[in-house]
């Protein structure tokens, strides 16, 4: 909605040159520590996908919004970790970095196939790390409702990285 972006645009703080030389830092963490701010924002997330049974969010920032958003929605909470934290039989997809890159993991017994699942982030900049998110959701047989962000980024053209899904972004910069 209107006012939910206009919130998340009132709350954006933008720091030039972090972590490093030449990066503009889109800093959400305000938004999420003004309470009207961060209900709207959650509120508005779980509204915008149809039916689901669980949330995944995404390491670090991700998760944040999962929590409450598989609380508000009372359904299972999906963690998408960072590579190597947990433990057991796990399912990893790599992903490339500006310098490198990473890979993300589910432990994917913890749902049955077919689970309809909402997937959020904080930021959608060039898709690499929401499209390995959903990769790892569709290969543990779950099925990708849609997919939430506070913001995105359009110049990266990260909605290129996810095609087929069903995208909300909040806010598009
Ligand atoms: C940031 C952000 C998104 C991702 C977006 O996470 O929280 O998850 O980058 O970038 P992309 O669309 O280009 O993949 P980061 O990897 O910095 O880690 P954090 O969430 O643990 O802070
Ligand atoms: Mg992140």
């Amino acid at each position: 909605s209107a006012s939910a972006r206009e919130l998340v645009l009132s709350e954006l703080v933008t720091v030039p040159d972090f972590p490093e030389p030449g990066i503009r830092f889109r800093d959400l963490t305000p938004a999420f520590a003004n309470p009207h701010a961060f209900r709207v924002i959650v509120d508005t997330l779980t509204a915008k996908c149809g039916a689901i049974d669980a949330v995944a969010g995404v390491e670090a920032r991700g998760f944040l919004l999962a929590a409450a958003a598989a609380y508000a929605t009372d359904t299972s909470l999906l963690a998408i970790r960072k590579k190597g934290k947990l433990p057991g039989s796990v399912l990893t997809e790599s992903y490339d970095l500006e310098y490198g890159n990473d890979a993300l993991e589910i432990s994917p017994d913890h749902a049955p196939p077919g689970t309809r699942v909402l997937l959020v982030d904080d930021v959608l900049a060039t898709g690499g790390t929401l499209a390995a998110a959903a990769r790892l959701l569709t290969r543990a047989e779950y099925v990708v409702a849609g997919v939430g962000v506070v913001l995105e980024l359009a110049e990266l053209n990260g909605r290129s990285a996810l095609p087929g899904q069903d995208i909300h972004a909040i806010l598009t910069l």
